[in-house]
């Protein structure tokens, strides 16, 4: 399936956000995952072991998966715009050895720390025997004396190095993702069925051909960089871009002068960053020659029709096939997908399962719904990247994913079909939000709220949003005996930053003097959803003082920010 590929071919032209450029051949790459997979091996990390990586978008976060999965070692990427806190949890839930990073990235025009998070994580892991850090932006650091300088250790080490033959069941990665309680669940992948599904998936969906230069907008901390950044194209052997900043620095041209400098054909982004390209508006694009894309890629959350077809007619030419992806981080890999030339595509669908790969839609007794109707996406068969469990918590994986219907995987998204059964997905059904692409969980943003000092209770939602598809809006309510500041919204915005990282900070918040709750004491978030999204007030009957949703409302127009 995998073009032979020569040594001197392009694997990563990377385009650092303030302009700087490297190109990483695929000997360059082999030769430097052998450094670092030297030095890993030198620092005590043997098979089995994890290894926590909290780096920028820059080619030392593909050098560094690659020389754990050389080893046998288990990565846990960590994305960089979480916080130490977030980081900390993570590193002690898998007992890092070894953490990977840098002293910072370049975002939004200037340099952007990560060490302090690292430092701040590490002093109280004591799993952690050492801690790896690229010099990317040349900022001073603290030091510790469990710290290495990468270009000291990797730069120096012997570019030999023999891989090592590994069962195909071999733990590969744990990625962490939100789930519908406070605590993340570390997903647990294993190499071969993983490699096997990313490679053939990347191929097929999206064409790939031997003078394609590909590039997935996505971070490597998310599951989509892990795929089809790191696995799927460096197996198939493809030509990357893989770009460190966001789409408006220096200007809102960026990604397509990006696209034009490198005559980029194939195009991998998510729905949040098309409506956003489409608010700043047609003229933008039109600026660059977009004429080498051939194909578009979408991933991360329901496409509405009109940014499909803004996609497809001011990024693609108006001619170009766009695959609208549906896969999780549990999944590992695409599973429903249009298959360019076979599958005649809808605007806003992502139509049928790839070749091998099995899904339903089902009602709540688990029946399939048939042509026409709505319900629950299941998947009725095992996949070769199937997550292997959560890490460290079996019980969490079967009340997850198996509670519901024994005989199905649950993936938590509402699906319908139309009329020619072709599949549409319509979001999470469970306290998950969406946001930008995002898995966050309403009840982690929640816990976050309650241990501030001010919050007596908090309760959160997804409401829609044009831009980012859904937005965190918090319902609070502050303790009686604290005095809470005119900041105190602005103070638990923070926090929530602090604790969870910016994805998580709500859009808004509401302070109001109580909650609405069933007679049984749970929160009716359907209710608050409704107050968040300036809907009317559906039925409250069940509700156990429905004289609560007036205070709620009143909130509405003091609590914004
Ligand atoms: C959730 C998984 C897949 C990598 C990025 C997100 C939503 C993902 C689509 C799509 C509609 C989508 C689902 C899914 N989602 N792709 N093409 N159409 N929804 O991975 O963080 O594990 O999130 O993202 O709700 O369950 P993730």
């Amino acid at each position: 399936m995998s073009p032979q590929v020569s040594g001197g071919k392009v694997a990563i032209h990377f385009e650092g956000e303030p302009g700087d450029t490297r190109t990483v051949t695929y000997a360059d790459l082999q030769e430097q995952v052998n450094k670092a997979a030297n030095v890993l091996t030198d620092l005590g990390v043997r098979a089995g072991d994890r290894v926590a990586i909290y780096l920028p978008m820059i080619p030392e976060a593909a050098i560094s998966m690659l020389a754990c999965a050389r080893i046998g070692a288990v990565h846990s990427v960590v994305f960089g715009g979480f916080s130490a806190e977030a980081l900390r949890s993570r590193i002690d839930d898998a007992e890092a050895k070894l953490v990977i990073t840098a002293d910072g990235g370049y975002r939004r025009g200037s340099p952007a720390v990560l060490k302090p998070a690292v430092d701040e994580a590490v002093a109280q892991c004591p799993s952690v025997d050492n801690v790896l850090v690229v010099r990317r932006t040349g900022q001073e650091v603290a030091w510790t004396d469990k710290d290495l300088w990468w270009h000291e250790t990797v730069d120096a080490a012997s570019p030999d190095h023999s891989a090592e033959a590994f069962d195909s069941e071999h733990p590969l990665f744990i990625l962490y993702t939100s789930g519908t309680t406070g605590k993340p669940k570390g997903i647990l992948h294993t190499t071969g069925g993983y490699l096997t599904q990313t490679a053939y998936t990347h191929y097929n969906v999206f064409d790939l051909k031997d003078g394609d230069v590909y590039w997935c907008t996505a971070d490597v901390g998310w599951v989509t960089g892990h795929s089809y950044i790191v696995y799927g194209p460096l197996a198939n052997g493809a030509t990357q871009v893989m770009y460190e900043g966001t789409p408006d620095t220096p200007h809102k041209g960026r990604w397509w002068e990006i696209v034009q400098k490198y005559g980029v054909s194939l195009l991998y982004t998510a729905p949040t960053a098309i409506r956003t390209f489409m608010k700043w508006g047609n003229d933008i694009p039109a600026q660059f020659d977009l004429s080498s894309l051939r194909l578009l890629g979408s991933v991360g959350e329901p496409i509405n029709p009109e940014a499909w077809i803004w996609y497809r007619d001011h990024i693609g030419g108006g001619d170009v096939p766009i695959v609208d992806t549906w896969w999780q981080t549990e999944t590992g890999a695409m599973m429903i997908s249009p298959l360019p030339g076979v599958t005649a595509c809808k605007p806003g669908s992502a139509m049928r399962p790839l070749p091998g790969i099995s899904a339903d839609v089902v009602d709540d007794m688990g029946e399939p719904v048939g042509p026409g109707g709505g319900g629950y996406l299941v998947l009725s068969k095992p996949w070769p990247a199937m997550l292997r469990g959560i890490w460290g918590d079996d019980q969490r994986y079967k009340d997850t994913y198996w509670l519901r219907w024994p005989q199905y995987y649950f993936a938590g998204d509402g699906a319908k079909y139309d009329q020619d059964g072709a599949i549409w997905l319509l979001g999470r059904v469970d306290d998950v939000m969406n946001v930008s692409g995002h898995r966050i969980s309403t009840t982690e943003v929640e816990s976050a709220l309650v241990s501030h000092p001010l919050v007596a209770e908090a309760a959160v939602v997804g409401a829609t949003d044009e831009m980012t598809g859904q937005g965190i809006v918090a319902f609070v309510i502050l303790r009686s005996d604290m005095q809470a500041g005119d900041d105190a919204v602005a103070q638990l915005r923070q926090h929530v930053s602090q604790e969870i990282g910016p994805i998580a900070k709500p859009r808004q918040i509401m302070l109001v003097a109580e909650l609405p709750k069933t007679r049984s004491g749970k929160i009716m978030r359907r209710l608050l959803r409704d107050v968040a999204e300036h809907r009317s007030l559906g039925d409250v009957t069940t509700l156990a003082d429905p004289a609560v949703m007036n205070l709620i409302s009143e909130g509405l127009s003091h609590g914004d920010d």
